[in-house]
């Protein structure tokens, strides 16, 4: 069951470049920083009431985020919502039609199993799909 908007991906060229905007414009406390090589992105998280924000920063050109950024600019990349049930919520997706971007939960940031339907399948909205596993901490 999706329980909650877990958080919102922002790409951006340079978290450092951005980090004035949510700091200081938006007074937003930085929780941390993480570099997440599977997805070649650093990231940087801020809370907001209780929904995160997670600036994304290419590590390579060959990350998702680059490409992202050179076709449609800086902006709002996906959106995630917390599930207890990362297989199943896929499966049921998958049932449903919708095309998956990945068929199995691969590894997120923050010790999370992370899974993303295909934009193409969504409305235009790329939708993660995020899970905490047994033993691991949430942001
Ligand atoms: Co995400």
């Amino acid at each position: 069951m999706i329980q909650s908007i877990d958080h919102l991906g922002i790409a951006v060229r340079s978290i450092d470049a951005s980090l004035p905007l949510y700091e200081s414009a938006l007074g937003l406390r930085c929780l941390g920083r993480e570099e997440v090589a599977s997805q070649r992105v650093k990231t940087a998280f801020f809370d907001v009431g209780g929904v995160h924000l997670e600036l994304l920063e290419p590590t390579s050109p060959d990350s998702p985020i680059a490409k992202f950024i050179a076709e449609r600019g800086e902006g709002l990349h996906h959106v995630a919502f917390r599930t207890d049930d990362i297989k199943g919520q896929l499966e049921q997706a998958s049932y449903r039609g919708v095309r998956l971007i990945n068929a199995a939960p691969v590894e997120g940031a923050a010790g999370k199993l992370v899974a993303f339907l295909h934009p193409k399948s969504t409305h235009g909205v790329l939708t993660e799909l995020c899970a905490v596993r047994p033993g691991g901490s949430a942001h």
